[in-house]
């Protein structure tokens, strides 16, 4: 071991007690041999020091202050620029409990392939000691990580979007666990060698171990691969976690609705990366709804656990948005933008003359010139010959969650909210109608386990083909889905056996297209319409129409003040082709031989009676 890294590690802050902590931090500084070692205390000060150290590297641009006072864009590099599915690997013991849906490694054979690679990967490089809780400081449902990382940028990111800083230390204390994160952009500096404005590899490993609960992320510096706390541990090692001891980690927002009578819901929601779950989570309600309030609590992952009350409690693990910028404007997601004002990191947006910025879907009118994000001259005229893009599609913004208007007053409470519905909704432009009641749970998990999908830029590669992505959890699932499945079963069983009241389940799809290739549903605040109908059956006074697999509303079953939508137009969002749904269902028995090993008897179970249901 290098001793004098030992000594450099050996010297945390008197503040951190944890003895398991400090030698996990000497052991990887010794494995990835920094230049130094610096302790993040998660103040004001520092997160401006490292913004300015990374102007001065000519990673991030500060905006111009008078447009977007403390905000920063930062141009990844053009290989790193989304989550990688196919380097994400689940590396438990045996191979089927990672399941098919996951790329597995054995343990040893992943701990012998990155030993290599993190031995003096950060060279030249300061490490990151980032301390961070998921979920506010202390809750009972929150857990805390540490991560080491070689990048600023990730520093400033964990900083607003989670609980990072000294304050962890004192809940961790001398005994306490963390979940160990190590990540390195896998670009050594040798002496005298000038850094790149966004150092990473060529070669990708974001690598979980859920047996010793450990992430080890090599080569990318980009969102959910390189912010650990977030897809890496709030969901695959979190999933691990609930599935041990009997609670929820889920892709999913957090949404509250108040009625004009005060009474208050929540709503937890599952949609793939990029459909809308900041929108649906922000939503400002239209024309009709006068009265009605919606406010946000998450935008992306709920930690749910099962309360003495019988009720399933949820809180955000995260504390700020990572969210897709394109196609965010003052029509489809108000609160955000006012959210987007100041103190904002951009990823991979464009740069407008006058030091603001711009993405495609932001204005109706493009700025005249701007920079792209690959830091090229941009002109409408440039995008119409060549199709070059202003903004990556997947370009993000990084922002606190108490920037936006709409949060919700219990976002940070460490209780949580006691959630009424859960809402699963995939990607799609044919089959699936605007929304369906599940009958009971397990019709509901049925629906959200065969939920389909098409694939968007979230993720790296091919875009808009359909693929199964169940729960939504199709990338983040840290276990066999299967088991997951029959998690979620088991949850119901218990909490029923208990007399509570289990949240109803909901399907929407938002996303179905006319012959034209438009969208024919308005989406964003007519979502309301929809949220209004599920709030009504949840008091039993909402009337609809029972089919094959569900229960949706008619026509007149929704309030329709202030919108111009006919009944035939309905028709079109909400008509189910038989068809259409026999060639689904395939889909479902394909999704099914995948996953046959532990597949809960009760899924091939429902879809027989749908297909029964179908043929009558
Ligand atoms: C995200 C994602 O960044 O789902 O939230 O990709
Ligand atoms: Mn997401």
């Amino acid at each position: 071991m290098n001793a004098a890294l030992k000594g450099l590690a050996v010297q945390a802050p008197s503040y951190v007690k944890n003895a398991k902590l400090i030698a996990w931090v000497a052991d990887m500084a010794a494995l990835c041999k920094p230049e130094a070692i610096y302790w993040c205390d998660g103040s004001q000060e520092e997160y401006d020091r490292f913004c300015q150290l990374m102007v001065d590297a000519g990673t991030f641009k500060k905006l111009n202050p008078a447009k977007r006072p403390n905000s920063f864009l930062a141009n990844s590099d053009p290989s790193d620029v989304a989550r990688v599915e196919d380097r994400t690997f689940i590396c438990s013991e045996k191979k089927e409990d990672a399941g098919p849906t996951n790329n597995w490694m054995a343990p040893a054979e992943m701990r012998a392939t990155l030993q290599p690679l993190f031995d003096g990967c950060m060279k030249g490089r300061t490490m990151y000691v980032v301390p961070f809780s998921m979920g506010p400081l202390g809750s009972p449902i929150a857990h805390i990580g540490i991560e080491l990382s070689d990048s600023p940028y990730v520093a400033v990111n964990m900083k607003i979007m989670t609980r990072m800083g000294k304050a962890v230390y004192d809940v961790l204390g001398a005994e306490g666990e963390f979940v160990p994160c190590v990540h390195t952009v896998g670009a050594p500096l040798q002496p005298g060698e000038k850094d790149v404005s966004w150092p990473c590899n060529k070669t990708k490993y974001i690598v979980h171990y859920p047996e010793t609960r450990e992430i080890w992320s090599y080569g990318s510096g980009y969102g959910g691969n390189a912010l650990l706390g977030k897809k890496c541990f709030a969901l695959r090692i979190a999933s691990n976690m609930g599935r041990d001891e009997g609670w929820l980690a889920e892709h999913m927002l957090i949404l509250g609705v108040t009625n004009p009578e005060g009474k208050k819901y929540h709503v937890a929601a599952a949609f793939p990366s990029a459909c809308g779950k900041t929108n649906f989570a922000m939503l400002i309600p239209p024309a009709g709804f006068e009265g009605w309030k919606v406010t946000t609590i998450g935008d992306d992952i709920a930690w749910i656990k099962p309360a003495a009350d019988g009720r399933l409690h949820a809180i955000n693990p995260e504390a700020g948005y990572f969210g897709v910028a394109p196609g965010t404007n003052m029509q489809t997601n108000p609160n955000c933008m006012a959210s987007l004002d100041r103190d904002v990191i951009f990823t991979n947006v464009a740069l407008t003359d006058d030091g603001d910025i711009w993405w495609e879907g932001m204005t109706d009118t493009p700025p005249a010139h701007a920079i792209d994000w690959q830091g090229k001259e941009w002109t409408p005229a440039i995008a119409r010959e060549t199709g070059a893009k202003a903004a990556h599609p997947n370009a993000r913004f990084t922002v606190a969650a108490i920037n936006n208007p709409a949060l919700d007053a219990a976002w940070d409470d460490p209780k949580g909210v006691a959630i009424d519905a859960f809402i699963f909704g995939g990607r799609r432009s044919t089959t699936v109608p605007l929304v369906t009641e599940a009958r009971n749970w397990v019709e509901g998990v049925y629906m959200a386990a065969t939920m389909g999908s098409e694939t968007t830029a979230a993720a790296a590669g091919q875009q808009g083909v359909v693929r199964r992505d169940p729960f939504a959890m199709l990338p983040f699932a840290g276990y066999n889905m299967s088991d997951y499945f029959q998690h979620w079963l088991d949850l119901g069983k218990k909490l029923e056996a208990t007399g509570a009241r289990l949240p109803k389940i909901y399907t929407t799809n938002w996303f179905r297209k006319g012959e034209d290739g438009k969208f024919t549903w308005p989406g964003y605040g007519e979502n309301m319409r929809v949220l209004k109908w599920m709030i009504d059956r949840i008091e039993d006074r909402g009337e609809g129409t029972e089919h094959v697999f569900g229960v949706s509303p008619r026509y007149e079953d929704l309030n329709w003040t202030g919108l111009d939508f006919s009944a035939e137009q309905f028709k079109t969002v909400t008509h189910i082709d038989k068809a259409a749904w026999q060639a689904e269902l395939k889909l479902h028995a394909e999704l099914f031989q995948q996953l046959a090993h532990h597949l809960p008897k009760e899924l091939p179970a429902t879809k027989a009676a749908i297909e029964q249901r179908l043929a009558a």
